[in-house]
C-alpha cells in the first residue's frame, strides 16, 4: 500500500470539543462501537489498519484496551523513550507516514486512520493527502480543554454515508448524535455528490 487516503475518525460537540482532563467528556458506547469498526474492519482479512495518535490519546486509553487490538498501533512522541508494549513510537507525522509506507508495512496495512488528538488531526487535514473525516457530532454542550481544528469548507465536502453508517440520528444515554462524513481529495475526479452541510 502507499497511503491514498488518510481517514480521521474523531467526535466531536457542540463547541466542537473532544476532550476534557485527559479524556472523552461523554459516553457513547454505540459510538464507541462504531470507533472500533471504522478503525478495524479491513475488506483483507490477512491486514490490519494503522491508527496514528498523539501520546495523551494514547495515554487516554484505558490500560485494558491498550493497545487497540487488531491494529497497527502508531504513537507520536518526542517524550516517550521506549515504545510501549505492541506500538511504534514516532517523532513526527512525516515519520509516521514514512513508517505506515515502508516495505515492511505496506504489505500488512490495509488503511489509516488518524484518531486524535488535535494538532494530529490538523496536520492530517492540512496534508497534501486526500483525507476522509468520519465525525460523530454530539448535539450536546460539554465543558472542554481540547477541540478539533476547523474542518475548513473550501477544501472538504460532505458525502453521502455508506451503507453501513447510519445516516439519522443516534441517541444513546439521553444524547443525540449523528455520523457525518466529510472527503478532501486532491483529484478533482474522484468528487462524489456533495450533501449539503
Ligand atoms: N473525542 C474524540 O474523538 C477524541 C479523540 C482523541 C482524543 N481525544 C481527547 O483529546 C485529548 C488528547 O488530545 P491532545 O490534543 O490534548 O493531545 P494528543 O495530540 O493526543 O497528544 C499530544 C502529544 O502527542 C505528541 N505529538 C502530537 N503531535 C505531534 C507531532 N506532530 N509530532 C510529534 N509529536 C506529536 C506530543 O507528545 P510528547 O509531549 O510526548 O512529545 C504531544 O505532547 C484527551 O482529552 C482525549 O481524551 C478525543
Amino acid at each position: 500500500m502507499c497511503t491514498k487516503r488518510l481517514n480521521i475518525v474523531v467526535a466531536a460537540c457542540k463547541n466542537n470539543g473532544i476532550g476534557v482532563n485527559g479524556s472523552i467528556p461523554w459516553r457513547l458506547k454505540k459510538d464507541m462501537a462504531m470507533f472500533r469498526h471504522i478503525t478495524s474492519d479491513t475488506v483483507d482479512e490477512s491486514k490490519q489498519n494503522a491508527v496514528i495518535m498523539g501520546r495523551k490519546t494514547w495515554m487516554s486509553i484505558p490500560d485494558k484496551f491498550r493497545p487497540l487490538k487488531n491494529r497497527v498501533n502508531i504513537i507520536l512522541s518526542n517524550t516517550l523513550s521506549e515504545s510501549p508494549d505492541g506500538t511504534y513510537i514516532v517523532k513526527n507525522f512525516q515519520q509516521a507516514l514514512s513508517l505506515v509506507n515502508s516495505d515492511k508495512m505496506k504489505q500488512q496495512i490495509e488503511s489509516v486512520h488518524i484518531i486524535g488528538g488535535s494538532s494530529v488531526y490538523k496536520e492530517a487535514m492540512e496534508s497534501d493527502y486526500d483525507c476522509r473525516v468520519y465525525l460523530t457530532k454530539v448535539d450536546a454542550d460539554f465543558e472542554c480543554d481540547t477541540f478539533l481544528p476547523p474542518i475548513e469548507e473550501s477544501l472538504f465536502q460532505r458525502v453521502k454515508n455508506p451503507s453501513n453508517i447510519p445516516s439519522d440520528v443516534q441517541e444513546e444515554n439521553g444524547i443525540q448524535f449523528t455520523y457525518e462524513i466529510y472527503d478532501k481529495t486532491t483529484d478533482q475526479s474522484d468528487r462524489e455528490s456533495p450533501v449539503s452541510r
